[in-house]
């Protein structure tokens, strides 16, 4: 049931002034824009209010200038790439209220799209300071937030602005959102979860309430070491957050409870050093790394056994790679998983949602990011959906 209102529910807003959260938080190198899913991912949004006639005024941050003007953080330094993906012409705005962005507006023709500032260069951003948030309103007619990656942050533009003007989710908000319903709030069970990654301490909220979610916890990566040790099993030099070892056991202990069935390595693939293709690679059995040894994926007959528990479960939820997926070997495991799933959601018995920067990176690399059913574009705002925190940006949208 949709708790918030969509573009659906617009109605005329011909020479209405329309803002419009995206995030532009972009990957750049040398001033260029080096991937641009996320201006993708605004288009359809962008499109339709201004196909209705609507003056679009799009507000985004970049990076973190914490409320000072930095001209290499300048959102102007996106137009190029937004103009690229939307087909016409952006304009770009160095302010987010006041004069400069009345004026802006006034010379728009209903359908032009303009860019503002990076609104962290005003503090009141980021202290969801409510002035701000009214001076911003004071220019528009309706607020629409497409940045489920931002809605993490309780910000005048992500939050305060909700409460101002009549709020609506963006296409990509609204298809994120209901992804994730179907993910982890009402999922087609049994409902499975791979997380992975370097440390358990930056995934403990994720992992805690997980295990009271899903049906099968699959954990990889150097996080999958730390309770391996805490089963009392030799890691040797692997990456390993020893301290740990006890809260590690009391997760466990609460996945026993709830009745989900946790899934650790029991074969892995270990060197001595961590570079592409070391001489001291070998395979072997968890219980048989050297005191000299590191483990940097899961073995060939693991995996296997993990794409046999996805081929009884409906839905999965996929955070983090399973081993050091960026150094060849130890991309195999994370590769051969991703390729069972993609498979499996491809004949339509399960329901695959991934998310996370290093996720998305891996399933790309692995060549099925377009056979998921779907890939969030949210780093830290998917992380804390995992946890199954309220999205201040979401519950702003809700009211
Ligand atoms: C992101 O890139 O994940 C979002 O844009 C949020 O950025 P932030 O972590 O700087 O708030």
């Amino acid at each position: 049931m949709t708790k918030f209102r969509t573009l659906d529910d617009l109605g005329d807003i011909a020479g209405k002034v329309a803002l419009v959260r995206v995030d532009f938080n972009l990957p750049m190198a040398d001033g260029r824009v080096t991937e641009d899913s996320r201006i993708r991912a605004a288009a359809p949004t962008i499109l339709e209010l201004s196909a209705k006639g609507a003056k679009v005024l799009l507000l985004a941050h970049f990076g973190r200038p914490k409320g000072a003007r930095r001209s290499d953080q300048s959102l102007s330094m996106v137009i190029g790439a937004v103009e690229k993906v939307m087909g016409r012409e952006v304009m770009f705005v160095p302010e987010i209220a006041g004069p400069v962005v009345h004026q802006a507006a006034g010379i728009m023709r209903p359908g032009d799209i303009a860019c503002l500032e990076n609104t962290r260069f005003w503090p009141g951003e980021e202290g969801n300071d409510p002035e701000l948030a009214r001076a911003i309103a004071a220019d528009a007619d309706l607020y629409v937030n497409d940045a489920f990656s931002a809605a993490h942050r309780a910000h005048a533009s992500t939050e305060g602005l909700a409460h101002l003007l009549p709020a609506y989710a963006g296409r990509s908000m609204q298809a994120e959102l209901e992804a994730l319903e179907r993910a982890l709030g009402q999922p087609e069970k049994p409902v499975a979860a791979v997380v992975g990654g370097a440390k358990v301490s930056s995934k403990l909220d994720v992992l805690r309430h997980l295990v009271t979610k899903v049906d099968h916890l699959i954990i990889g990566g150097g996080m999958a070491n730390t309770f391996l040790a805490a089963r009392g099993v030799d890691v040797g030099k692997s990456l390993c957050e020893h301290d740990l070892a006890a809260t590690a056991e009391a997760i466990l202990d609460a996945a026993e409870a709830a009745g989900c069935t946790v899934h650790l390595p029991y074969d892995v693939v270990v060197s001595k050093e961590f570079a592409a293709n070391p001489p001291s690679l070998r395979r072997c059995n968890v219980h048989e790394v050297a005191g000299d040894e590191m483990i940097l994926d899961i073995g060939a007959p693991a995996v296997e056994a993990l794409g046999d528990v996805l081929k009884t479960c409906r839905t999965l939820v996929w955070n983090g790679p399973l081993g050091a997926f960026e150094t060849v070997p130890f991309d195999e495991a994370t590769v051969a998983l991703a390729r069972t799933a993609a498979a499996l959601t491809r004949e339509g018995s399960l329901i695959s949602v991934a998310g996370g920067g290093d996720t998305v990176a891996a399933l790309h690399h692995a060549g099925v990011a377009g056979d998921f059913s779907y890939i969030s574009t949210a780093g830290g705002a998917f992380l804390e959906w995992m946890e199954g925190r309220e999205l201040p940006g979401v519950k702003a949208l809700e009211q």
